[in-house]
């Protein structure tokens, strides 16, 4: 069991009880947690999500992961943008992923990106740009200001198209070796989010774009090889999750597998 969990449980033991119901209402909960936050073990993901209010924990069961993909670039002096602050209409709501990254990312820079205001967000190395994530002249300004980019988060709008969009446009500007995920990626197979369970294969929807990008890996060993596209030269790794996928950046150039290659088909 990790700390989050082990805090959890003595909460909800504590909130069981008549006396704990009276005192530790939710906004009581929440405004402890934050005041308490800055003192948390901060290599601790989980717990960090846990104090922060992120739903990347408990509600999704994304932090294992990114526990797992981003701890090589804990103390690195990295830039992290996010599409999706959260706190929808109100400028100061949300924000709560980006606390989560300012602490566990002791040296990093934490740029948020939402359709709505979330100017009441920023903070000391927390900064926060209003912008629809499908609008490639926003997303081109916001990186001009950012400079290099190491993270890429997409937890925005969650529609296929805009997903994808968002990906294809940003993608290239990611540092080397930096990496770009998805979360969410359940509205793949959602038809009002132009999703689709019927055609897993089709690349209008994330899932069936980012399997594509599998084949990309391999490009040099199709018969005849293949002219290879950005994609296919930068793209080292696809991991994929329930419902959240990694994209790791790099230099696909590897040599091709030569063992028992074919010549051409006749
Ligand atoms: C799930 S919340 C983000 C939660 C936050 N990342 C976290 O983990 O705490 C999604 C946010 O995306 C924003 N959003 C929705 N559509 C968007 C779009 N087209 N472009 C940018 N942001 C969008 C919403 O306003 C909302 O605040």
């Amino acid at each position: 069991m990790d700390v989050a969990q082990t805090i959890v449980k003595f909460g909800q033991q504590v909130l069981g009880t008549e006396f704990g119901r009276k005192i530790l209402t939710e906004d009581v909960i929440v405004s402890w947690k934050r005041r308490l936050a800055p003192f948390c073990f901060s290599a601790d993901l989980s717990l960090l999500a846990y104090m922060h209010e992120t739903d990347k924990y408990g509600y999704h069961s994304y932090i294992k992961y990114y526990q797992k993909h981003f701890a090589p670039l804990r103390s690195k002096k990295i830039n992290l943008l996010e599409i999706g602050v959260g706190g929808y209409e109100s400028p100061t709501s949300g924000g709560s992923s980006l606390r989560m990254w300012k602490q566990y990312f002791a040296n990093g820079n934490i740029f948020g990106i939402d359709i709505n205001d979330k100017s009441g967000i920023d903070e000391s190395r927390i900064k926060t740009f209003r912008g629809d994530q499908s609008d490639t002249n926003f997303l081109h300004e916001v990186a001009q200001k950012i400079g290099s980019i190491d993270i890429i988060i997409d937890d925005g709008s969650h529609i296929n198209s805009h997903v994808i969009a968002s990906f294809e446009f940003l993608f290239p500007l990611l540092a080397d070796n930096g990496i770009y995920v998805v979360e969410d990626v359940q509205t793949s197979y959602w038809h009002n989010f132009g999703g689709s369970s019927k055609d897993l294969s089709t690349k209008e929807t994330m899932v069936g774009y980012f399997k594509n990008l599998v084949d990309g890996l391999n490009y040099q060993d199709m018969v005849p090889s293949r002219k290879p596209s950005y994609f296919d030269e930068r793209v080292v790794e696809v991991c994929f999750y329930h419902n959240l996928i990694f994209i790791q950046k790099g230099l696909n150039d590897d040599p091709p597998g030569t063992f028992g290659r074919p010549g051409p088909e006749s």
